[in-house]
C-alpha cells in the first residue's frame, strides 16, 4: 500500500507510534522513526531527538533527508510530566516539526497528529488555543499560559485540545496539496496509560476500561492511523477520528440522560 513511500513516525520507540511505524513498514513504507529513547530493534531509519525543544526540534528535522510522503507525529508525555513539557512535546514540538518538514512532504501526502478523547471540549477554548498554537516563540507561549491553572493543572488536555486545532489550521493551510488529520484514542494498553491512572484517577481510567470490555490495543489505533495515510482516505481532510471503543458516545448519552430526567 505505501510502497516506494518514506514515512517519518515519531513516538517510533514505544507504544503506538512502535505499532504504527510496524504498521507502515509491513505495508512496503520506508519508516523514518524518530524518538528520544532507542528501541531495542527497529525496521527502518531511526533517528535519536528529544522533540522538548526547538533545538531538539530543529535537529530532528535536520536529519531527515530528501523528499517523506508523510509525517505521523505521536511521541507525547502525560500530564503527570510538568507542564512546560507537555505543552512542549504534545504541541509546540510537534507543530515545529511538521513547519520544519512541510516543504519535504509530497504533494498528495499527509500529516496525522495524535491528539485523545480527553480533547472533546476543545473548540469551548479556541481564541486560548489559538494565540497558544500561533505564538512562535517557546518561552513566550508558555509564559502566556502559566499563570492558570485551567491550563498547567490539565496541561494533557489543553496539549491535545492544540493538537485539535493545530489540525484544522495545518489542513486549510494545505488544502489541496496535503491532508491533515488527527486520531483520538480512548485508554490503550502503553506505558502511557500508568501515567494517565496517575493523572486523571485510577477509578476512572479503569472504570472506563471495565465498561468498554477491554483497553484499546495499539493495534486499534495503528490500523487507523495507516488508514488515513492510505489513498483511500483521500478525501478525509481536516478531520479527527476518534478510536474510543464507543466510550465518548456512551458519556454524551450518559450527560443527556441526566439533563433530561
Ligand atoms: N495510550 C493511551 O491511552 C493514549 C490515549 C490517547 C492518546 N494517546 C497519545 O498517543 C501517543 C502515543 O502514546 P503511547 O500510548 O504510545 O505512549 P508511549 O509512552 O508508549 O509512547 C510515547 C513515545 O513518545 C516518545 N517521546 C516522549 N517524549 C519525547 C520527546 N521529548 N522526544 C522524542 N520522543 C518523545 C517516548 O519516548 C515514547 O516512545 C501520545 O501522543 C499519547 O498522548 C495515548
Amino acid at each position: 500500500m505505501f510502497a516506494g513511500q518514506r514515512i517519518v513516525v515519531t513516538g517510533a520507540a514505544s507504544g503506538i507510534g512502535a505499532a504504527a511505524a510496524a504498521a507502515f513498514s509491513a505495508s512496503g513504507a520506508e519508516v523514518i522513526g524518530v524518538d528520544r529513547n532507542e528501541p531495542e530493534s527497529f525496521n527502518g531509519e531511526f533517528i535519536r531527538a528529544d522533540l522538548s525543544s526547538p533545538q531538539g526540534v530543529s535537529a530532528a528535522a535536520g536529519q531527515v533527508r530528501g523528499t517523506i510522503h508523510g509525517l505521523a507525529n505521536i511521541a507525547g508525555v502525560p500530564g503527570t510530566a510538568p507542564f512546560e513539557l507537555v505543552l512542549g512535546v504534545n504541541v509546540l514540538g510537534l507543530r515545529d516539526l511538521s513547519e520544519a518538514l512541510l516543504p519535504q512532504i509530497a504533494d498528495g501526502g499527509f500529516i496525522t497528529n495524535l491528539a485523545s478523547s480527553v480533547a472533546a471540549g476543545w473548540a469551548e477554548r479556541k481564541p486560548q488555543l489559538a494565540s497558544f498554537v500561533s505564538t512562535a516563540d517557546w518561552a513566550e507561549a508558555l509564559a502566556a499560559v502559566q499563570g492558570d491553572p485551567e491550563v498547567t493543572q490539565n496541561s494533557y488536555r489543553f496539549s491535545k485540545e492544540a493538537v485539535r486545532l493545530l489540525t484544522e489550521l495545518q489542513a486549510s493551510r494545505n488544502l489541496g496539496r496535503i491532508r491533515v488529520n488527527s486520531v483520538s484514542p480512548g485508554p490503550v494498553e502503553t506505558p502511557i496509560l500508568a501515567d494517565f491512572k496517575r493523572d486523571h484517577g485510577v477509578d476512572k481510567v479503569e472504570g472506563a476500561v471495565a465498561l468498554l470490555g477491554r483497553a484499546g490495543s495499539v493495534q486499534d489505533i495503528a490500523a487507523v492511523v495507516t488508514f488515513l495515510a492510505s489513498a483511500p482516505a483521500g478525501w478525509i481532510n481536516g478531520t479527527d477520528i476518534r478510536v474510543d471503543g464507543g466510550l465518548a458516545a456512551h458519556r454524551g448519552s450518559q450527560q443527556l440522560l441526566a439533563v433530561s430526567s
